[in-house]
């Protein structure tokens, strides 16, 4: 281990983050019943330019009015390029009350981005007298972002989770996409030889998701896998999720409610995993009392290393255990 010991990521479940556009108010009562970890109500993409004012209002209405009950509950900002930017946060930060957890800053591009939300929150929270500092979480969704993510998970202790937002990653960087995430056609490759060569589909988004992880979990940030749009597809967006969750995400967004139910079941650790890691545990305390570092548990070396492993899924079970009982 280095003597610089990595942060702890906020101890909260983030299995599930269910967006509802701010300009859709009949329908956030269903959000709210829902259970979803997080909630964002959204004032950028989903929502059309002549409905952001009455979005604002919409959202600051409801975080004034509804029980959110457990929650966490943010909303996602228009980005720094626009001139929605700057009141999305006055308004929220003025008007919304302490309701309002997180602001999601979407396509930061450095960490000059993060420093200028936080000079605007901090006034406006000093300004109203808030109580709970609001958090933020960024959308990592452009070339500039992924380039600068070291930088930019640094920038202030609001931060709490990065997260990979998928279409604007692809418009980014130029790639022939129009799909929100999932595989594509024309990204695979053929085996050798000749006759049936087996063309298999890979992964054009693993290289930002890794990278993300990796970044994030450095600076005790939890990292999110984004949306999935074909929301007719069960098992695609199961497939996704369980491979962003195999590489560390502690969730994923649903931007329909009927993902929720599948992103809260794939990041919640089953009864199989956890009995295979109380397992582990077990035989390795064994071996500690054995004076052993290496064991055997079904034909299989397990270590110290091992211990680490189980632990971390252990720790994602009682975290939440504790919430969700
Ligand atoms: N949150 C809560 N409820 C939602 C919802 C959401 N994001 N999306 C749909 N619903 C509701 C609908 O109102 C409908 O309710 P009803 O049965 O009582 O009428 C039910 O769930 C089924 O909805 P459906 O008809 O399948 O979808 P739709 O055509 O109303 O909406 C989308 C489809 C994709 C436009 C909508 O899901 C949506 O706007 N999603 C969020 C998009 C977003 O915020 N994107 C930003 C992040 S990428
Ligand atoms: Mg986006």
């Amino acid at each position: 281990m280095s003597f610089t010991i990595a942060p702890e990521a906020v101890a909260r479940p983030n299995r599930s983050q269910l967006f509802i556009p701010g300009s859709r108010p009949e329908i956030f009562a269903k959000g709210v019943a829902s259970a979803t970890d997080v909630l964002n109500l959204d004032l950028e993409d989903a929502v059309a330019p002549d409905q952001k004012v009455q979005a604002r209002k919409n959202i600051i209405a409801a975080l004034q009015e509804e029980d959110f009950g457990q929650k966490v509950v943010s909303v996602r900002i228009n980005g720094l390029d626009t001139h929605y930017c700057y009141r999305d946060v006055v308004d929220l930060i003025e008007q919304a009350g302490e309701r309002l957890d997180m602001i999601m800053i979407p396509k930061v591009g450095k960490a000059a981005d993060l420093y200028a939300i936080d000079m605007l929150v901090t006034q406006a929270e000093m300004a109203v007298g808030r109580k709970k500092k609001i958090k933020f979480e960024v959308i990592m969704e452009t070339a500039l972002g992924l380039t600068n993510m070291k930088e930019i998970v640094q920038a202030t202790p609001r931060l709490e989770s990065v997260h990979f937002g998928v279409a604007d990653y692809a418009a980014s960087m130029g790639m022939a996409v129009t799909g929100i995430g999932g595989t594509q056609s024309h990204y695979g490759m053929l085996a050798d030889g000749e006759g049936d060569r087996g063309y298999s589909l890979t992964d054009p988004w693993h290289y930002p998701i890794v990278q993300m992880v990796a970044t994030a979990r450095a600076h005790g940030i939890l990292p999110v896998d984004g949306p999935f749009g074909d929301f007719s597809d069960d098992e695609a967006y199961l497939a996704q999720a369980r491979r962003s969750q195999v590489l560390g995400c502690a969730g994923k967004w649903a931007i329909h409610p009927k993902q929720v139910a599948l992103a809260n079941d794939v990041f919640t650790p089953n009864e199989e995993i956890i009995g295979r890691a109380q397992r582990i545990l077990d035989a390795m305390a064994q071996a500690e009392r054995d004076g052993l570092g290496a064991v055997t548990l079904d034909g299989k070396l397990i270590d110290i290393a091992s211990i680490r492993q189980a632990k971390v899924i252990m720790g994602q079970a009682e975290m939440i255990a504790k919430q969700h009982g």
